[in-house]
């Protein structure tokens, strides 16, 4: 190109030459100061971090960290079933300390005083103009009403609209503090697919599943409520009101961000394994509950057994099973501990690694067939020998310490494998540990902001004793824990 335009402008092969080096030398010094000029005043030529850093600086500097008061919640509900349902959003719901409603199909029943431990209610719009699946349009169309019914002043306030089916248990701390990772001023959409493949596949990899709960930032939940009518119309074949919001917002180009700690819990049976060895990511929603056995044998009932989590999730909300690994080796045994915090031990009399550890034993099936799997996560198979199956301890109390900033919490161990016979070398020395006493720091929510990060943890057993401690401490740098 240069060669052309020279022989352009200087057709004299002499003469010309000396005056082209002279152009050639001011073009580069005036493209230098040109480019230089540029790379100072925007700093974005070279320098991608600076700029980066302020754009987070301005994120978080600029807003307060997100809190529970910047959250509106929209809860699907029915008048009918209310008074059944309601036990599960009482668990995690705090008077006066969160905003939102439970959004009804009609007025509850006459006569009955509206429980003070329930977030208020509200009727939806009758939606039944949306086809003939009224039902899921109606609750599709609830994120819309939230978002018409916050005030002037909650307009400006409120970050977050988190949707929640009325069997859906949140851990309010840890939706804080995955939420809070985000720039709620774009448009955001984020949840989690089901467990079971499937249902992805039935549905849609690219949905939140509407009963492990999502949320949309300010912004995504003002546009979707400008265009959901005309969705709920394209989209009234579709079975969930799930799928008609994820139709909608693909509309509009918002994908879903998918955080781990949502649990739409599309699986039957017993949901142990999955909580017994849950991805190092807050817990933030569980689902389904009325269908499955009760998560621990700590309760009789459902909820009871859910209390003991969700109370125990208080102590140290951010480490609300969250699971480490550590190893206790003796003269005649080795095993191998597995800490799911709050809630389960399970004690190997032999070793595993911690990749093994990590992946949930198999103690259910997949939600719409019953079938052995696939999930969308890999699984253990929990074998009936009973020298390959854990020793399993379940949460019994809770201490804190202020002083300390830690907690103790203490497992017993599950009373029907008292009778459990298995000939292996430290099978008998394990039954003798008969409850698990953790020892843990409070977790900085914080940490969830940055790289996820197994904890460590260290064993002590007499070798006798029927009380075995484990210490659960943040790791070192470059610390591993590899099987003895
Ligand atoms: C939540 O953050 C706001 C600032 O955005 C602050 O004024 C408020 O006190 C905080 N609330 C709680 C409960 O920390
Ligand atoms: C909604 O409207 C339809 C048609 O007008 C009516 O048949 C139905 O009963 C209404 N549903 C409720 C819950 O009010
Ligand atoms: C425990 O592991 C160590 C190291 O691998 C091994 O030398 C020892 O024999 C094992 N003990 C038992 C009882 O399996």
């Amino acid at each position: 190109m240069l060669q052309r335009w020279k022989a352009y402008i200087f057709p004299a092969a002499d003469g010309g030459e000396y005056r082209w080096r002279r152009i050639k030398t001011s073009l580069v010094v005036l493209s230098f100061v040109l480019v230089s000029y540029y790379a100072v005043s925007s700093r974005q030529f070279w320098w991608s971090g600076p700029d980066c850093a302020q754009a987070s600086l301005r994120f978080s500097g600029g807003h307060a960290p997100t809190n529970l008061s910047h959250i509106v919640f929209g809860i699907g509900g029915s008048a009918r079933t209310w008074q059944r349902r309601r036990r599960y959003t009482e668990l995690w719901w705090r008077p006066g300390e969160m905003r939102g409603h439970v959004w009804l199909d009609e007025e509850p029943p006459e006569g009955q005083a509206w429980p003070g431990t329930c977030p208020p209610y509200r009727v939806s719009a009758n939606a039944s103009r949306f086809g003939a699946r009224a039902a899921p349009a109606r609750m599709a169309r609830i994120v819309a009403e939230a978002y018409w019914a916050l005030g002037k002043e909650e307009e400006e306030w409120v970050r977050w609209l988190v949707m929640g089916d009325d069997d859906t248990v949140f851990f309010p701390e840890n939706l804080v503090a995955v939420l809070g990772k985000y720039d709620h001023q774009e448009m955001r959409y984020v949840g989690a697919s089901s467990e079971s493949v499937e249902q992805d596949v039935m549905h849609s990899y690219g949905m939140a599943f509407g009963g492990g709960g999502f949320a949309l930032s300010r912004p995504a939940a003002a546009a979707l409520a400008r265009v959901i009518d005309g969705c709920l119309d394209r989209y009234n074949y579709f079975y969930g009101s799930d799928q008609r919001v994820q139709s909608c917002l693909s509309e509009l180009g918002v994908p879903l961000t998918r955080e781990p700690g949502f649990h739409q819990v599309d699986i039957r049976g017993d949901a142990y394994g999955l909580l017994a060895a849950h991805p190092v990511a807050p817990l933030v929603s569980l689902h389904h509950l009325d269908y499955l056995k009760p998560i621990s044998p700590r309760g009789r009932t459902q909820i009871e057994a859910l209390r003991s989590l969700v109370d125990v999730s208080r102590f140290d909300p951010a480490r609300t099973i969250q699971q480490c690994f550590c190893y206790e080796s003796g003269p005649a045994y080795n095993w191998s501990v597995s800490v799911s915090w709050g809630y389960a031990v399970q004690l190997y009399p032999r070793v595993l690694a911690p990749k093994d550890l990590e992946v949930p034993l198999q103690t259910f099936r997949t939600w719409r067939s019953f079938s052995n799997g696939p999930f969308t996560f890999n699984t253990r198979p929990l074998k009936p020998d009973p020298c390959e199956q854990p020793l399993m301890f379940f949460l019994d109390r809770v201490q804190d310490s202020e002083a300390t900033a830690a907690t103790m919490t203490e497992y017993s161990r599950n009373e029907s494998e008292s009778g459990r016979r298995c000939d292996r070398p430290g099978f008998d020395a394990a039954l003798q540990v008969e409850a698990v006493r953790v020892l843990a720091p409070r977790m900085d929510p914080a940490a969830w902001r940055r790289a996820p990060r197994r904890q460590c943890c260290r064993t002590r057993w007499t070798g006798k004793g029927r009380v075995m401690e484990v210490r659960i401490r943040y790791c070192d740098p470059g610390e591993i824990t590899s099987p003895p």
